[in-house]
């Protein structure tokens, strides 16, 4: 696990009167795990004044005379965060850092974890076994993993999660289950980490026997105050909900004729007396839709100005569903008197799940820096999040949908912890690059050993790149089979059209891709504010790694590089097979670095995922074939087998578990 060995106890921070102060207050130094450096604790009360400028969360460190650091922060919070950045500066080698004063200030108000955990245990989309969450045993048994689970957070700065499932069961809210919330909210409250449930807006119905679960209905308004009322009186620093209405047959106002601002705003004004907060869920689509990325903005903008302060509307990166590669949602350069924050997958449902190696920073990263242009340049994701833009910085928040479970690495492959860990420090402060963040990682987590730290890290930064290569490249999208979301099928069949990838690629005779331009597409360009709109809108212009996103070509469509389209997809694919077959190299040549165990548990997956890119490419191409009538290039490496030999494959896996290595279909590696 990385760097989270330290507990506050290792330096001797006591809590007192609901204070905190060092031992030695009397001037003993005290020594923070294998941290040569003396470190001195200053709180609040040492302090004599409130330090506006780390404020509660922040803190700074100092070196004074006798060469000790001291960390000075205003809360046993702050100073806790002081002190999981000491033990990472030690970890990584940085403790030459010291030399100058450190002043750190969490970028988001809001740092949230997503749990799309279910009472049964299952998770869904969750790759690393069953839910971290026994139900069953709690309020009675309590997991030491619990308290781990707090603590490597703590470490990152996460300060909030949502603990169960968005596809919310109604139970959650029952007295039975908020006991067991409780359990952990105690557990979590240490380490500056507030509890959160996602709500099913239909509760009052399936718990209370309610007629109806109309937000304007007065019954219904006070069913949700009591309810509320009783969840404050359990855990009285309960964070708030995370709703997903209307959306994939989840019930909603709309089912009664109302507003999401309806809906939202009735659980705002419960939850508002207690300083909770309400996550409403922007992933919002109809089946009947001739483009799903239009959706969100068309149904929140009309809505702009109507919800209430505590409510931020919650938007997923991109605006259809985590793909590989998408543009931002246009819907974050959208509004302007609604609070907006992004959600971000952790999990990598449609990135290889637990079987492919993915750091997946540096795509989180593109989103947070694309430039909206809503008030000019500089109007990013991030400054749109951060509230910066429109002046409302109270609220800024971000949330991650969470790639853990009770397997032993927690994650599932020993890497995609890096996908945890990066969350957290992004959402501390997205300004860090995603190198500084992996080279964090791996060396807390493996070696500081250079020789090691290089290569993996130049490895791990290519991987989002290599996968959106071997999966989806050129702005291709929801090219993947269903519900499991593993492998490709192109071809894939489903109860809906809009789940259909044949409704995304539009793969035809006449080319391939999604036309939403304004003269002949669903003008989709049109949510984004110039030069954005006509960057994208011209084919000219648009920028080729998201061309099929945005325009229907032919297969012969000459590209910047002289290949025709279809050559430059087999050349694309064919590099991301490249690239993830030089993982396994990479990989083999540090083995002397890492422990056998360790090693073998990264290797098989990273041989996996190089077959897996091969299943990619022979996939899509060959299903596109079907229309080009072009050849695959003979440099390219040859397909392993037929179409119709993949259209029979099954995987047969639910939506909650990741498909084992041995169950894929077979695939040489020359
Ligand atoms: C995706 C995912 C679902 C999930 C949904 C959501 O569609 O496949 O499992 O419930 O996103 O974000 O609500």
């Amino acid at each position: 696990m990385f760097g989270l060995a330290v507990a506050l106890m290792a330096m001797g921070i006591q809590s007192c009167g609901g204070q905190t102060r060092p031992e030695n207050k009397s001037g003993h130094d005290l020594w923070l795990g294998d941290i040569t450096v003396p470190v001195v604790a200053v709180n609040k009360e040492l302090l004599k004044q409130y330090d506006k400028e780390i404020g509660d969360e922040g803190f700074r460190i100092k070196k004074n005379d006798k060469g000790e650091a001291v960390i000075y922060a205003n809360t046993q919070i702050g100073l806790m965060y002081g002190t999981y950045h000491l033990k990472r500066l030690g970890e990584c080698g940085d403790l030459s850092k010291l030399d100058k004063e450190i002043v750190e200030v969490p970028a988001y108000k809001y740092r949230i974890l997503n749990h799309w955990d279910n009472p049964n245990l299952t998770v869904e989309r969750g790759y690393a076994g069953k839910s971290l969450w026994k139900w069953e045993e709690l309020p009675g048994k309590i997991r030491p993993e619990y308290e781990e689970y707090a603590r490597a957070n703590a470490s990152i700065g996460i300060n909030g999660t949502v603990l169960n499932n968005v596809n919310a069961d109604a139970r959650m809210l029952s007295r039975e289950y908020l006991e067991k919330v409780k359990v952990l909210a105690d557990i979590f409250r240490p380490y500056g980490i507030k509890v959160y449930l996602s709500l099913n807006f239909a509760a009052p119905k399936h718990l209370a026997n309610l007629k109806t679960s109309d937000p304007l209905d007065k019954d219904v308004i006070k069913w949700w105050n009591d309810k509320v009322a009783e969840i404050y009186s359990i855990i009285p620093d309960f964070g708030g909900f995370l709703v997903k209405a209307n959306s994939e047959g989840q019930s909603g106002p709309q089912d009664y004729g109302r507003t999401h601002a309806d809906g939202a705003n009735m659980i705002a004004d419960a939850v508002k007396p207690f300083g909770g907060i309400v996550m409403w869920r922007a992933f919002v689509y109809a089946a009947e839709s001739p483009d799903r990325a239009k959706q969100a903005v068309e149904e929140f903008k009309p809505l702009d100005g109507q919800f209430r302060d505590n409510v931020i509307i919650q938007i997923k990166n991109g605006p259809v569903d985590f793909q590989p590669r998408e543009p931002f949602s246009p819907l974050f350069g959208q509004l302007e008197h609604t609070n907006i924050m992004a959600e971000m997958q952790i999990t990598q449902e449609y990135l290889g799940h637990s079987n492919h190696m993915v750091y997946l920073h540096p795509m989180w990263k593109e989103c947070l820096d694309s430039d909206t242009y809503q008030k000019g340049k500089g109007s990013t994701v991030a400054a749109e999040t951060l509230g910066k833009v429109h002046g409302n910085t109270q609220w800024s928040a971000i949330a991650g949908v969470t790639n853990i479970g009770d397997s032993v690495n927690w994650c599932g492959h020993q890497m995609a912890q890096a996908n945890w860990y990066a969350f957290g420090r992004m959402a501390w402060n997205p300004e860090l690059s995603s190198e500084e963040i992996l080279n964090e990682w791996i060396k807390q987590t493996f070696t500081t050993d250079d020789k090691f730290v290089e290569p993996v890290a130049k490895m791990m930064l290519a991987s989002r790149e290599a996968c959106v290569k071997y999966e989806m490249p050129m702005g291709l999208h929801h090219t993947f089979k269903g519900p499991d979301h593993y492998g490709p099928g192109p071809w894939d069949r489903s109860s809906r059209p809009d789940w259909e990838p044949a409704y995304y690629h539009k793969a035809a005779a006449d080319g391939v891709g999604f036309d939403r331009t304004s003269k002949t597409g669903t003008d989709a360009v049109s949510q984004y504010h110039e030069p954005l709109k006509s960057l994208y809108d011209n084919v000219e212009t648009c920028p080729e790694n998201l061309i099929l996103w945005f325009h229907h070509l032919p297969w012969d469509y000459k590209m910047k590089d002289g290949h025709t389209l279809w050559d430059e997809l087999c050349y694309t694919y064919e590099e991301g097979i490249k690239e993830a077959r030089g993982f396994i190299d990479t990989w083999k040549s540090v083995e002397k670095y890492v422990d056998p165990y360790r090693f073998n548990q990264v290797y098989e997956r990273l041989v996996r995922q190089a077959k897996d890119a091969i299943w990619w490419r022979d996939a899509t191409m060959l299903y596109f074939q079907q229309y080009s009538k072009m050849e695959i290039p003979s440099d390219c490496t040859p397909a392993q087998h037929t179409l119709d030999e993949l259209r029979r494959f099954r995987l047969g896996i639910s939506n909650y578990e990741t498909p084992a290595l041995d169950k894929l279909p077979e695939y040489t590696l020359e």
